[in-house]
């Protein structure tokens, strides 16, 4: 369906900028009707525009904080940025562009437990969306890459996403396009080049930013812009929920603006399947710390993507945590977690409720028994829900309708006994 659309969409391009529209050119053809099978790739709508400042919510300061000093936003280059994201051409056999996972209409996720790449091979992680990326101190769920330019260039060469030999080699092929030559000498006076295909990439990433949701309108004084469930629920995320602890910049102001402390925490996720123990002295050997590109394959590829941030700092109490998620549009960007493990925002409150501390020596100490009632996770999600920016409104109106459905049926998280039982006895750290 979307392949012989795309076919109608490359023919009428022909004249002009057809070379730009990915999935135009030869090799894309080619992918895509490989990727038939697979995954067409997301084409650039509406929602892929860059987004306004304008938005009821959206943190000034931060905002312009986001912006390196070494890459001003031109539009220009986010033009150009935004081609490539959705550009085929930067994966080995032209299947995959950066939109396959991050896709606008799915919020710029994949809407799977863990991604596919080229070859429909899987990772072991879940996609983060894009949106507010620009405000991540760190990125990646364990916080490899510092910088978005820095991030881009991962997934390029992970032989699992888009598989390319080198940065180089994508580059050669951005390169053979007579418009991408014209473009990067206008924008950065030279032939296209990785760093400055990096820059462009991450240029039009800023744009995204995400706020203008009914909780925005609420915080600036509309009192019937949430519902009061989702203003109960407000409260408990403050309180007696502790989401505060690690969803917000600090405890003793509320903190409405992206719902994270840039920090990484062990909240019991996928611990039970692994032997993290083991895990964590076989990627002692095999990883120089440091080495972000065989970090990245370690946490794309294998088990010991279980170990989190400790595959980055290889200190024994980051075991198995991630950084904690901005929480922005998280209704609309599950499956949940650094694995895709749970598919409601209902199981994610009752893995919280139950405080899951089995087997789990690294387990943060903020995580214990809640005791919330099931209203009051219902509170929970619906204020969790109230972050869902205008832009994906009716999307999120469907998908609560969804998960609320299969909450119904489904709960398989749900532990009341452990939620209003007493705190578990921590294992202690046992490394041999
Ligand atoms: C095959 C799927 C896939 C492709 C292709 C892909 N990504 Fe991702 N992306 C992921 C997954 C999975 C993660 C999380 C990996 C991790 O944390 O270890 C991620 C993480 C990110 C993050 C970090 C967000 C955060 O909150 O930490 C950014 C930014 C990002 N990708 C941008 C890009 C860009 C730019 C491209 C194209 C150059 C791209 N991605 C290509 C799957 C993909
Ligand atoms: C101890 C710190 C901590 C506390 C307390 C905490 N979180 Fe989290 N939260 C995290 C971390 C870290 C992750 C990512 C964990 C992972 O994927 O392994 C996360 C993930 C999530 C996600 C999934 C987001 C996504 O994009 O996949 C949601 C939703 C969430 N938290 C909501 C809550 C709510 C609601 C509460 C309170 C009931 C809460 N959190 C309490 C640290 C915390």
């Amino acid at each position: 369906m979307r392949y012989t659309k795309r076919i109608e969409l490359c023919v009428t391009l022909v004249v002009g900028t057809a070379t730009l529209i990915p999935g135009c050119n030869r090799a894309g053809k080619k992918a895509s009707s490989q990727a038939e099978s697979a995954q067409a790739i997301p084409e650039a709508g509406p929602l892929a525009r860059p987004k306004s400042l304008q938005q009821v919510g959206v943190p000034a300061e931060a905002t312009r904080a986001a912006i390196p000093p070494d890459n001003p936003q031109t539009p220009e280059k986010i033009t150009l940025g935004m081609k490539l994201f959705f550009d085929g051409r930067l994966s080995a056999d032209g299947s995959v562009a950066c939109s396959t996972c991050h896709d606008p209409a799915r919020a710029f996720t994949d809407r799977k437990p863990v991604s596919v790449g080229i070859n429909n091979r899987a990772g072991q992680r879940n996609a983060p969306t894009i949106l507010n990326a620009l405000y991540n101190k760190t990125q990646f769920w364990d916080g490899r890459a510092k910088t978005l330019e820095e991030q881009a260039a991962l997934p390029i060469v992970n032989p699992v996403e888009m598989g390319q030999p080198s940065l180089d080699a994508a580059v050669a092929r951005v390169a053979a396009v007579s418009e991408y030559q014209q473009a990067f000498r206008d924008i950065f006076g030279r032939p296209p080049n990785g760093p400055d295909l990096l820059r462009a990439i991450a240029s039009y990433e800023r744009t995204q930013l995400s706020f203008d949701a009914p909780f925005d309108h609420f915080i600036a004084g509309d009192q019937n812009a949430i519902d009061n469930s989702a203003k109960r629920g407000w409260e408990l995320f403050n309180t007696r929920g502790r989401c505060n602890k690690c969803h917000a910049l600090t405890e003793d102001k509320r903190d409405v603006t992206l719902f994270t402390d840039n920090d990484f925490h062990n909240i019991g996720i996928g611990i039970i399947r692994h032997n993290v123990v083991a895990l964590a002295r076989q990627a002692e050997q095999l990883i120089n710390s440091g080495d972000t590109a065989a970090i990245d394959r370690a946490a794309i590829q294998t088990d010991m993507s279980a170990l989190g941030r400790f595959l980055v700092t290889k200190k024994e109490p980051d075991i198995a945590s991630f950084k904690t998620p901005d929480l922005r549009n998280v209704l609309v960007t599950g499956p949940y977690f650094h694995d895709g493990s749970q598919e409601t925002l209902w199981d994610v409150c009752d893995h919280y409720n139950k405080g899951d501390g089995l087997q789990n020596p690294y387990l943060d100490q903020d995580i214990q028994p809640l005791a919330l009632t099931e209203a009051e996770i219902d509170d929970l999600v619906a204020f969790l829900a109230s972050l869902t920016s205008a832009d994906y409104k009716e999307h999120g109106a469907s998908e609560l309708a969804r998960q609320r459905e299969l909450s119904r049926t489904a709960r398989p998280q749900r532990d009341t006994a452990r939620a209003f039982g007493p705190k578990p006895i921590q294992p202690k750290p046992s490394r041999p």
